[in-house]
């Protein structure tokens, strides 16, 4: 049993999708089971009957929100208050008291409106930041299943933490669960931290926790990808119409390539200033290579998304203003989606992947990237270190993504690259993706949730 608050129903376009609704999707495919969550629409009221699909062994079962509930909810406190302090963003984070309380009514309400569909040894795998307090709820209703959640954004250090005036909720809620799981190290270390430091709790061995009066596992599973399905989507690519033309368009340019949502947390503004930079200092590069940059808008009601979505496009015109010629453009932005297949097309056929959050639980775009690679040729990914699947991935050009000097010198030294080295540092990356792969992240998490519940002799 599956819950999210996003659910990638089987009938949408994929071009969609972010890391989560991928991975679930995925995973879910395997186990078969049921994934509940919020259908994506607005309704009259929040609730009702919870709308049912069948597709393969995956059921979905979907509530439709209330206007005031998403915006409360959803774009309140979900993307408002804990989406920016979980990504080190307090100058963005907003409090306002009344979207914590539509947070917690419709934590409320998924819980009630799941019960009835859970049965005995059910195992329930609640994921991401708007569902935290669900567990809690689930208990409060006498559900005496396991109870797992995966936080897929990074878990922030104590004081920044703190500085969100539920942060205490937020943590004990977490103790409600049999398995937390976190993306890395860090991410782990913020909520130890938190739980010995402020709320009276311990850390024991074998991954245990004690705090709130319950024993729970808290441990660091990091998330992957279908490597070889991604393989095979970029090597058959050619096949694509889309694919044709990008090779027939960027022939005679090397090609960097972005995906990303359009939000804050990526990194965007300060990419296309690197890439400024980049283009300012080695003017030997110009009509050489493109930056294609993919960003699907995101959050689109919410104020601080509104705004990158304005600053991207007037960073975007005034470098392709400053540098482009007839013949060539420095920047394709595309403020739109691919399928998959597509994507992983346009991976294969970029010299450069350009990861550069500033912040970033995983990123899983990372690791798409490598997967792509054709191995006698492969591209050089640049990956920021703050993004979780640098942890990983220690064979990727590492940057500080806020240094736009630095990354502007990786780029080059990227475009580059000697073969040799190329395929060397591929090699690891390769292997890296191959061992935290989907499937581990999958069977691992819920092993863990299997073995439970923990007593502090476990
Ligand atoms: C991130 C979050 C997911 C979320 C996705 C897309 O990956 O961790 O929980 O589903 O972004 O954002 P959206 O607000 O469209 O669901």
């Amino acid at each position: 049993m599956v819950v999210s608050n996003r659910v990638a129903l089987p009938d949408e376009s994929s071009s969609r999708a972010g890391g989560l609704a991928v991975a679930l999707t995925e995973a879910l495919r395997h186990y078969g089971g049921l994934w509940f969550g919020w259908s994506g629409r607005i309704g009259q009221q929040s609730g009702g009957t919870p709308q049912v699909t069948q597709e393969g062994a995956v059921t979905y079962a979907t509530l439709d929100l209330s206007r005031r509930d998403h915006a409360e909810y959803y774009n309140g406190f979900a993307n408002r208050s804990l989406w920016p302090i979980f990504h080190y963003r307090i100058d963005l984070a907003d409090f306002a008291r009344e979207n914590y309380q539509g947070y917690i009514r419709v934590n409320t309400l998924f819980a009630e409106k799941l019960r009835p569909l859970l049965r005995d040894g059910d195992d329930i795998w609640v994921h991401d930041y708007h569902l935290i307090p669900l567990g809690d709820e689930l208990r409060r209703l006498g559900v005496r299943q396991r109870l797992g959640f995966f936080l897929h954004t990074p878990f922030p250090a104590m004081e920044v933490l703190l500085v969100l005036p539920n942060a205490a909720r937020i943590v004990r809620s977490l103790a409600a669960y049999d398995v937390v799981g976190f993306q890395t190290a860090t991410d782990l270390r913020g909520f130890h931290d938190h739980v010995t430091l402020e709320s009276g709790g311990e850390v024991l061995s074998n991954g245990l926790v004690r705090a709130f009066g319950r024993t729970l596992k808290a441990e660091v599973f990091p998330i992957g990808i279908d490597v070889d399905t991604l393989a095979e989507l970029a090597r058959t690519s050619p096949r694509l119409t889309a694919i044709r033309r990008l090779r027939r368009n960027f022939d005679a340019v090397r090609l960097m390539i972005g995906v990303d949502r359009l939000d804050y947390s990526k990194g965007l503004p300060e990419r296309f200033k690197s890439f400024e930079r980049f283009l300012e200092k080695y003017p030997s590069w110009h009509g050489k290579v493109s930056l294609m940059q993919i960003a699907p808008s995101s959050r689109s009601d919410v104020p601080e998304y509104m705004q990158i979505r304005q600053q991207l496009e007037s960073e975007a015109g005034h470098i392709n203003g400053r540098f482009a010629e007839f013949d060539w453009t420095p920047i394709h932005y595309l403020n739109t989606g691919y399928q998959r297949p597509t994507l992983a097309g346009f991976y294969r056929f970029s010299q450069v992947g350009v990861v550069t959050p500033l912040r970033d639980g995983m990123n899983l775009v990372a690791k798409e990237y490598v997967a792509a690679q054709n191995a006698e040729d492969p591209g050089v990914l640049v990956l920021s270190r703050f993004a979780g699947a640098a942890r990983e991935l220690t064979s990727a050009l590492l940057v500080n993504a806020y240094d736009l000097e630095g990354v502007a010198d990786t780029l080059e030294r990227a475009l580059g690259m000697p073969l040799e080295e190329r395929r060397d540092r591929w090699q690891d990356l390769m292997q890296a993706v191959r061992a935290g792969s989907l499937t581990r992240w999958r069977d691992s998490f819920l092993k863990a949730l299997q073995e439970a519940p923990y007593s502090v002799e476990g």
